[in-house]
């Protein structure tokens, strides 16, 4: 049968199968089992990715401000698989302790902790007082910080070199470029990000990896009036000549989160259709 798939049959001996050469396993991709958190896992791009992990058969914990907002994301998502929350805010180090403290009552490990919670701001140079840098860069920073820290003996808990357990950040392509709109504090706290990835998982090897994601422009309340305003001629100038998808997210996140991404740590992944990385179409 082999041979005939060549066409000529009898000149050509099938292929040899070396069993150590196989391809990947069924289990590559896989996040079954595991427990992952969330923060900001209510809406837009922590929405995507809690979704990826839930469909995929991780057991995930959605955090963020709002109870109705946890609430509603908890039963949406208990349809597809396991879904607990939290509501926490991120942006003081009291709510970030609070957040793990939570989880630790119900779980004994972590596998896989996203940092997503984030905010912005945009006004004039000098509208931007410090109040307005302070709210972004102690969500998008210190909470990222903060949360990791506190997640910590939970991380660790069952992690080996490996199977180590996965941190993944969500900066920015912001945090890479410059960006078209005035957010100097956003884009600072971004780059401020990668940054903090690299120095942990510098600190955090070989148990826990520390990745970042460096999204572009994908829909959620944060980027709607944004998209509402430049969504085309954004997409239009793409490379890749689209904004994001959810299983743009989903992916990225599954692969950090399964054993196809245990080798990657301090790294920045733009998944953003190479609009920082190539450059306007
Ligand atoms: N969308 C994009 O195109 C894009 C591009 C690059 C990077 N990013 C990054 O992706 C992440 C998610 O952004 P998004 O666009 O999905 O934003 P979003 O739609 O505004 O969602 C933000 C999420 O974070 C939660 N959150 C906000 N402040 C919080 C706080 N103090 N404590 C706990 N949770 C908080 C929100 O829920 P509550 O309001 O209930 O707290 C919500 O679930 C951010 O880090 C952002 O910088 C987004």
């Amino acid at each position: 049968m082999v041979a005939a798939a060549f066409g000529v049959s009898g000149l050509r001996s099938p292929p040899m199968i070396d069993t150590a050469q196989q391809g990947p396993s069924d289990d590559l991709f896989s996040v079954f089992g595991k427990t992952a958190v969330v923060t900001g896992g209510t809406r837009g791009i922590g929405h995507m990715i809690a979704a990826g992990l839930v469909g995929a058969g991780a057991e995930v914990v959605v955090a963020s401000r709002k109870a109705d907002a946890v609430s509603e994301t908890v039963t949406e998502l208990s349809c597809k698989g396991a879904c607990t929350g939290v509501v926490a805010d991120l942006s003081s180090e009291a709510g970030a302790r609070s957040l793990a403290d939570a989880v630790a009552a119900d779980h004994d490990h972590v596998d896989i902790l996203v940092n997503n919670a984030g905010a912005t701001w945009g006004a004039p140079l000098d509208e931007h007082d410090s109040a307005s840098w302070n709210r972004v860069l102690d969500l998008n920073v210190q909470g990222v910080f903060h949360v990791t820290k506190f997640f910590l003996p939970l991380l660790r808990a069952v992690a080996t070199a490996d199977e180590p357990s996965r941190v993944i950040n969500i900066g920015s392509i912001d945090g890479i470029h410059v960006p078209m709109l005035e957010t100097y504090s956003y884009s600072a706290s971004k780059a401020a990000v990668h940054q903090l990835t690299r120095h942990l998982a510098k600190q955090l090897a070989p148990l826990i990896t520390v990745n970042a994601v460096a999204p572009g422009p994908f829909e959620s309340k944060m980027m709607a009036a944004t998209l509402a305003s430049f969504g085309d001629q954004i997409a239009a100038s793409a490379p890749l000549r689209r904004i994001g998808r959810p299983d743009d997210m989903a992916g990225v996140a599954l692969f950090l989160s399964s054993r196809a991404g245990s080798y990657l740590t301090g790294t920045i992944i733009p998944v953003d259709g190479g609009i920082a990385t190539v450059g306007s179409a």
